[in-house]
């Protein structure tokens, strides 16, 4: 991104954060939070975010899309993807929404805990998925919670222009409870909330001309990971998602981290 294009993209930012906070202050928060708990935790909001917030982001989306990676796993998935290291260097509208922190406070009140923000070294933090290309799709599963805690997946429809649909199944892991399934357009401004561990959920396939566009947020109540799980986590990345310069920026990045705390405890102990 040149720097005049950099600095004028940056001062979006604050007014997508003042523009998230006002929808917020007015979603009824109490009965949105009694349908997440009675859909085993999950939630669609169709307008949860406003349009003029949508176009500032879909700005963003233009200047990140030439770069995204294309990916292709046999009969599991096939699409496109910006990871979070993209978004945080070129994204600062996205990036905005990703750290807003009434809406992560917005978030913790329904799903009834205490949420950070993922490690700065994780490519999911924040992201853009494409379903540009005819057959783009993704196979039903879980979003595996790979820390020590919960993980909340949230999607907000970015672009819909397209047969596909966000397919969920509700109560899979809910005893005494018959499974639900839903097809969800998650159309310009909607939301889709859930806990990754109990929503099964896919994409089903678009078709030729098709167009959709979603913006995806993760957050966890521990940042707390295992070294084997981050491999294995890992290697999904590079070969599944964003690629693997990607899965070597994250370790870069990761490694700026533990210098830095290392740093940090023997300033603490000298
Ligand atoms: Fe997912």
């Amino acid at each position: 991104m040149s720097s005049d294009a950099a600095s004028a993209a940056r001062s979006l930012a604050p007014a997508v954060v003042a523009d998230i906070e006002r929808a917020l202050a007015v979603l009824p928060v109490e009965a949105l939070e009694r349908e997440y708990w009675e859909q085993d935790e999950f939630l669609f909001i169709p307008d949860a975010v406003p349009r003029e917030t949508v176009a500032r982001l879909l700005e963003d989306v233009e200047r990140l899309e030439p770069g995204l990676n294309r990916n292709y796993v046999p009969r599991h998935k096939k699409g496109g993807s910006v990871s979070h290291f993209a978004i945080a260097d070129g994204g600062p509208a996205l990036l905005a929404f990703y750290r807003s922190e009434a809406f992560r406070r917005f978030l913790g009140r329904l799903v009834r805990a205490d949420l950070t923000l993922c490690p700065d070294d994780d490519p999911h933090a924040c992201a853009l998925y494409f379903y540009t290309a005819a057959a783009d799709h993704m196979g039903y599963h879980y979003d595996t919670s790979y820390y020590k805690g919960a993980r909340y997946t949230v999607l907000v429809g970015l672009v819909q222009d397209s047969a596909s649909r966000l397919l969920c199944r509700l109560h899979t892991r809910q005893p005494g409870r018959a499974p639900r399934d839903l097809a969800v357009a998650t159309t310009p401004g909607s939301m889709v909330i859930f806990n990754g561990d109990k929503v099964y959920h896919g994409v089903s396939p678009s078709q030729a001309g098709d167009r959709r566009v979603v913006l995806t947020l993760e957050y966890v109540t521990s940042q707390e990971i295992g070294r084997a799980t981050k491999l294995f986590s890992d290697l999904k990345d590079a070969f599944a998602y964003f690629g693997v310069r990607a899965v070597w920026q994250g370790r870069r990045r990761a490694r700026r981290r533990t210098d830095i705390a290392s740093r940090h405890t023997s300033d603490a102990t000298s």
